[in-house]
């Protein structure tokens, strides 16, 4: 059955990266016949707001609610006016909670962990981005940071189950000295959904010393856990200890709706120049047909890409070549075809 595809290109190089992952979403069902896609598009960020809109159109929100699945773009978010944002309002509103990122080193592709293949499991709709933060008086300001129960819970839920089907080893990252109540919470939350998961060690650590170790000793590492703040900036770490971010793919998930993003942002600097590296939004989109449940389809698009990479020969700037956009599509498709 043809599955209905939500596009939110948003921002910046987000159009091009959607484009090149249409392309390649198109070109399967010609080996996968079961995997064929109907498209849709829908304006979100600073592209909605320009054609007066909210950076989160209400029509977005029903497009994202009537579709199989939804692929994202970005958002330039530092460019929306102050008390607005899209992304955030996007996952609090639908209660998009579980920020999955994948993060491996690929053959061919020069990096500091040649072996790193871990996954960080994000807190997505509380903790430091809870969106709360106001001016207090002219010379101060203050943000907060909400930790629930019921939002640990969930959050832990997803990073044991995906630990207890990988190494069994899930490393908790916090601050207890500094956020003795919100972390504290946390734990407590982990501690106890951990209870149903015996077979997976869990590995609290401070999040200073993680951000080190992860370093020195990347191979401690398989599924980390962690609330919203610390997980977008580990997150980005790692992605500099493989490559870089344009390999780094990630899901959006609740328990009823979700989307499907690369991490790396709306990259101004380099959007309309045609040079952007497609293939975190080609990645993603294999996550997104995984998740739809055509497994081979998915996994295909994951070994053409890994393919793309050991050949060495199309490769965007980002990683020392001179390919375009379009190149690396084509390539993608090429060997998704043989
Ligand atoms: C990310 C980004 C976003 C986030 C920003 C743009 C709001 O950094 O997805 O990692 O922090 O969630
Ligand atoms: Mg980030």
């Amino acid at each position: 059955m043809t599955k209905k595809i939500l596009l939110l290109p948003g921002d910046g190089i987000g159009a091009e990266v959607v484009d090149s992952a249409k392309a390649v979403l198109q070109a399967l069902s010609t080996r996968f016949p079961d995997a064929t896609y109907e498209f849709q598009e829908a304006p979100i960020g600073v592209a909605a707001l320009k054609a007066g809109n909210d950076p989160l159109p209400e029509t977005t929100i029903e497009a994202v609610k009537s579709s199989d699945g939804c692929l994202l773009g970005a958002v330039d978010e530092a460019a929306l006016p102050k008390g607005t944002s899209a992304l955030g309002r996007f996952r609090r509103r639908l209660q998009l909670y579980a920020n999955v990122r994948p993060l491996r080193a690929y053959a061919g592709v020069a990096c500091l962990c040649p072996d790193l293949d871990i996954v960080v499991v994000r807190e997505n709709s509380e903790g430091m981005y809870s969106g709360t933060e106001y001016a207090v008086g002219t010379d101060a300001a203050c943000a907060v940071r909400i930790i629930t129960r019921e939002g640990s819970r969930r959050i832990a839920k997803v990073a044991f189950e995906l630990a207890a089907s990988r190494r069994k080893r899930l490393t908790v990252v916090h601050k207890l000295g500094a956020f003795k109540m919100t972390d504290g919470l946390f734990l407590e939350c982990v501690r106890e959904v951990g209870k149903s998961y015996p077979g997976v060690a869990l590995d609290p650590r401070n999040i200073d010393a993680a951000a080190m170790d992860l370093i020195q000793h990347p191979g401690q590492f398989d599924v980390i856990l962690a609330t919203n703040m610390f997980g977008d900036i580990l997150s980005d770490e790692i992605a500099g200890l493989v490559g870089g971010l344009g390999l780094a793919a990630s899901s959006v998930l609740g328990d009823k709706y979700g989307y499907f993003e690369p991490v790396h942002g709306s990259a101004p600097d380099i959007a309309g120049k045609g040079i952007a590296n497609p293939m975190a939004t080609i990645l993603s989109a294999a996550m997104l047909v995984d998740h739809l449940g055509q497994k081979k389809a998915a996994a295909a698009i994951g070994e053409a890409v890994t393919s793309v990479l050991a050949a060495g020969k199309v490769r965007t700037p980002d990683l020392k070549g001179k390919s375009s956009t379009q190149d690396v599509t084509r390539a993608v498709i090429d060997q998704l075809m043989r």
